[in-house]
């Protein structure tokens, strides 16, 4: 086979730091290939993907229903704006409302975009329907919130890295610390509050799981506010924790829901935001909108990738290998060193915390000893280091995984 590129690893990092923004720090990998839950650098070297990047790959890299919808539809329409009807629009919309259980549905891009509407459906809403005075409408957000990097979402943030040297912001944001219900009860009772914007595990904040009963428990102070319950489930969604949706856990509903990442199956930007007639309904024509939103080339893509979830177990697949890896972790790693100190997620969407006294020059280490020993994950916060594969992977692989981290750990 005649090479088509001859660029070793090195001359393409070198590339990328000479010619590209300095927004990134990556792992030293270059990756050229994908297939599952493996992914091979430019050398050939195979890995395991435990990123997915950031929970967007759950079916693995080119499935081939995925790509096979992709391909298929690319020759035929990509893309229309929504000046003109598509044919494959109202097909998906039909598909993604009935799949979740909600009248409407809105597309767009990536998760921040999401987010961004569902906020612009909530104050829509409370200015509409909810009788909030003209632009006095509050969101309430959790401490370490993430949902993306425009300034609406960094607006919310409270990571000085996220946040420094991006004011001014933009007002309407309450923040409360994270899993605390009675900090929510009191934001509550200021009547301009229109919704509670929430991830049901922060995913980037380091997987921080909240205490059982807490979706359910703020889903009914809400209520009784008359106050939205706005779910993002841009990374915990699509069975990445074991089932559909992370709120499915509590049989909470979201009055919006926020997907994004997974929607594609890690193909193109897809997110959707749904809701029921009485939010979805408060915005109309011209009011919002994106080009790229809701274009036949997402839709058919977006279609397959749900529907390869559901039959092929996903959810399913992913509580049960997490419940196995959790429990590895806990019984080689959290009791039998000093260097990991808990491990905790939902389904694969995991992470361990390392004890580390250099400011996160320890998870930096252990990653990048991880990726020469053919495993692939990333330290989020210093010292914790999440492990998310995609959730197509086999028990057995699974269990040379968690060699793979005991053994890289146990050596360092
Ligand atoms: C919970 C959550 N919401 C929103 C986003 C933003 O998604 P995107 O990067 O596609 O804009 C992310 C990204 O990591 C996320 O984790």
């Amino acid at each position: 086979m005649i090479k088509e590129f001859t660029m070793s690893s090195q001359d393409l990092m070198h590339l990328e730091d000479r010619y590209g923004a300095h927004n990134y720090h990556p792992i030293p990998v270059v990756l050229s290939r994908g297939k599952g839950v493996h992914v091979w650098d430019v050398e050939g070297k195979q890995y395991y993907d435990f990123l997915s990047a950031y929970s967007a790959v759950n079916q693995g890299h080119c499935h081939p229903r995925i790509i096979n919808a992709l391909v298929e539809q690319a020759q035929k329409l990509t893309l229309t704006s929504r000046a003109f009807y598509n044919d494959r629009l109202g097909r998906f919309e039909k598909y993604i409302t009935s799949y979740f259980g909600y009248d409407r549905v809105l597309p767009m891009n990536t998760g921040v975009e999401g987010g961004e509407t569902a906020m612009k459906l909530c104050r829509k809403w409370a200015y509409t329907v909810k009788g909030v005075p003209t632009n006095q409408a509050k969101v309430i957000f959790a401490r370490n919130n993430f949902w993306g990097r425009t300034l609406a979402a960094i607006s919310a943030s409270t990571d000085p890295s996220s946040t420094t040297g991006f004011g001014p912001f933009m007002p309407g944001y309450v923040i409360i610390p994270y899993n605390d219900l009675a900090a929510l009860e009191e934001a509550l009772k200021d009547p301009n509050v229109a919704g509670f914007m929430i991830e049901p595990i922060q995913g980037e904040a380091g997987v921080v799981v909240p205490d059982e009963g807490y979706l359910k428990k703020a889903y009914e102070l809400c209520k009784k506010s008359n106050v939205l319950f706005i779910a993002d489930e841009v990374q915990t969604g699509l069975a990445r924790t074991g089932k559909m949706l992370c709120c499915d856990y509590e049989g909470v509903k979201p009055d919006i829901l926020v997907l994004g990442k997974a929607l594609s199956g890690g193909v193109l930007p897809v997110s959707a935001v749904l809701a029921n007639d009485e939010i979805m309904l408060t915005i109309h024509p011209g009011e919002h909108g994106s080009t790229y939103g809701g274009n036949p080339l997402a839709c058919a893509v977006a279609l397959e990738a749900l529907e390869v979830i559901k039959e092929e177990n996903l959810a399913e697949n992913a509580f049960q290998l997490g419940n196995y890896f959790r429990e590895y972790m806990q019984h080689n790693l959290v009791e039998k060193t000093d260097i990991v100190k808990l491990v905790r997620g939902k389904g694969l969407l995991n992470a361990i915390v390392i004890d580390d006294e250099e400011e996160g020059q320890t998870a930096w280490q252990i990653c990048l000893k991880l990726a020469d020993n053919g495993l692939l994950a990333k330290p989020t916060h210093g010292n914790i280091i999440r492990f998310a594969p995609p959730l197509v992977m086999t028990l057995a692989q699974m269990a040379e995984c968690c060699e793979i981290i005991e053994q890289t750990i146990t050596d360092f």
